[in-house]
């Protein structure tokens, strides 16, 4: 069985790697070799790593597409109109494919379902999220007759990097984010791993699979981790707790036809759960399920084997499909609906630098009570000259009043610096 390869970069050159290092075992398991035949790349003369046959490098996607020995496509040339047409005229030329594209596949995957459903082909994406871990398919399949009410997780690792340097080193997240840099698991762009975007589209692909119906990347209530200082940690800390960044999946399964809540936010999640001792950057998912109760997944989010690892297991099923003239059922229901911004309720902190004066305290406690919330404690630091750092934190509260609340308080000349909004994980 020939595979065609979009792209050889960090992924596309560990899959050879890794092709030709179990290539003996895997034909013995198959009953035929897994060869590659053909891997397209921007720069056929740039250096790569592992075993990649030069003879095989091409530019030219019609190499790939046209050649009738190649049944499997794997892209792995990341975000892009470019990776988007690869993945069609894959599927358009009758070719099973697999790519680890989250944000093709976080706004496209009802389309390159139904295309994949015409030719009687598969589209497999176990690498798009969460990189080694193997979620999509434990949903997928292992969890088929489950009905899904949550899943929560950390899916970003750059980020969960950066948080766990700023507890456990005190560094500036600018700092921290430098060394995520340096060790390569921020993208080429961090903004999408900061901003919460990068998550977003992952939690987008999870929840599709979880909930069988459509949930689009803009789905998503976003926020990242811009914001957060490290008297936020300190804070956490106090509260008996660590900042992650979550994204999170739910819906009530005790009615039918449910509305789905999906989010992205930064949260202090107390020591005890499970999820507050993912460091680094590791990638972790906790599951609930109606008759399975509660499962919780975790590994290496990104990099190039463990990443290799998850798309060569889908090139096999790819493979043992083909060869049984069979494909993976997936049904994506249409219209699901969302449970609006404006009943999201939880429990929140909210930090700030404000002018240490008489009156302070009471004016912006105000602001909370105006917009309806209650506070359920509040802590003060003085942070010497004329400042004082205060923290409040809410009872369960509407996320639209503690936006309004954050607005209102921006407009008051005593505060100084307003910091992110952090969920209290209940
Ligand atoms: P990468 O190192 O940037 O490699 C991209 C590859 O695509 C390169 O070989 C590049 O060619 C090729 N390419 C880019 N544009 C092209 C074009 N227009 N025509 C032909 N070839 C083109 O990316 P990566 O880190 O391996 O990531 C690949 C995919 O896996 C992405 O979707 C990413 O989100 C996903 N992913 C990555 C990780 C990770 O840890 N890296 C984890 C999970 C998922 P040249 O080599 O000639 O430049
Ligand atoms: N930038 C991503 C992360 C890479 O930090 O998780 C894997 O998708």
């Amino acid at each position: 069985m020939k595979i065609g390869l979009l792209g050889c970069g960090t992924v596309g050159s560990a899959l050879v790697s890794l092709l030709d290092q179990e290539g003996d075992r895997l034909a013995y398991l198959l009953g035929e070799p897994l060869e590659v035949g053909r891997i397209l790349v921007r720069n056929p003369d740039k250096a790569r790593s592992g075993p990649i046959p030069a003879g095989l490098l091409t530019t030219q996607l019609a190499e790939v597409i046209d050649d009738d020995e190649i049944e499997v496509v794997v892209e792995l040339i990341g975000p892009g109109e470019f990776a988007l047409s690869a993945i069609r005229a894959a599927l358009g030329a009758k070719k099973s494919v697999v790519t680890a594209n989250k944000e093709i596949l976080s706004t496209h995957f009802p389309e390159l379902e139904l295309a994949a459903q015409a030719v009687h082909r598969d589209i497999f994406f176990e690498a798009a999220v969460a990189g080694g871990i193997p979620l999509i398919r434990a949903l997928r399949v292992s969890l088929f007759g489950e009905r899904l009410s949550r899943i929560v997780g950390i899916v970003n690792g750059t980020t969960n990097y950066i948080l766990t340097r700023m507890q456990e080193e005190h560094l500036s997240l600018e700092a921290a984010l430098v060394e995520a840099q340096q060790l390569g698991y921020a993208e080429a762009d961090p903004s999408g791993d900061l901003s919460g975007r990068d998550a977003a589209s992952k939690l987008a692909i999870i929840a599709s699979i979880a909930f069988g119906g459509h949930v689009d990347v803009g789905d998503v209530t976003v926020d990242g981790i811009w914001g957060v200082t490290p008297s936020d940690f300190d804070f956490a800390e106090r509260s008996g707790g660590v900042i992650k960044l979550l994204a999170q999946a739910e819906r009530d399964i005790t009615t039918s036809d449910a509305p789905v809540r999906v989010e992205v936010f930064p949260a202090i999640v107390m020591s005890t759960h499970p999820l507050a001792s993912v460091r680094g950057s590791f990638n972790a998912v906790f599951v609930e399920g109606s008759a399975v109760g509660q499962l919780m997944f975790s590994g290496p989010g990104a990099g190039g084997l463990p990443t290799a690892s998850a798309v060569l297991a889908d090139v096999i099923d790819a493979v043992k499909n083909l060869r049984n003239a069979t494909r993976a059922p997936m049904r994506i229901a249409e219209g699901t609906r969302f449970v609006e911004d404006s009943a999201i309720e939880a429990v929140f902190a909210l930090s700030m630098e404000v002018v240490d004066a008489p009156g302070v305290l009471a004016q912006v406690s105000e602001v909370f009570g105006q917009h309806g919330v209650s506070i359920a404690r509040m802590e003060q630091d003085e942070l010497g000259g004329e400042l004082a750092h205060l923290v409040f934190l809410t009872h369960r509260t509407r996320l639209s009043a503690m936006k309004a609340t954050m607005a209102a308080l921006a407009g008051l000349d005593v505060i100084e610096r307003l910091h992110q909004i952090l969920r209290v994980l209940e």
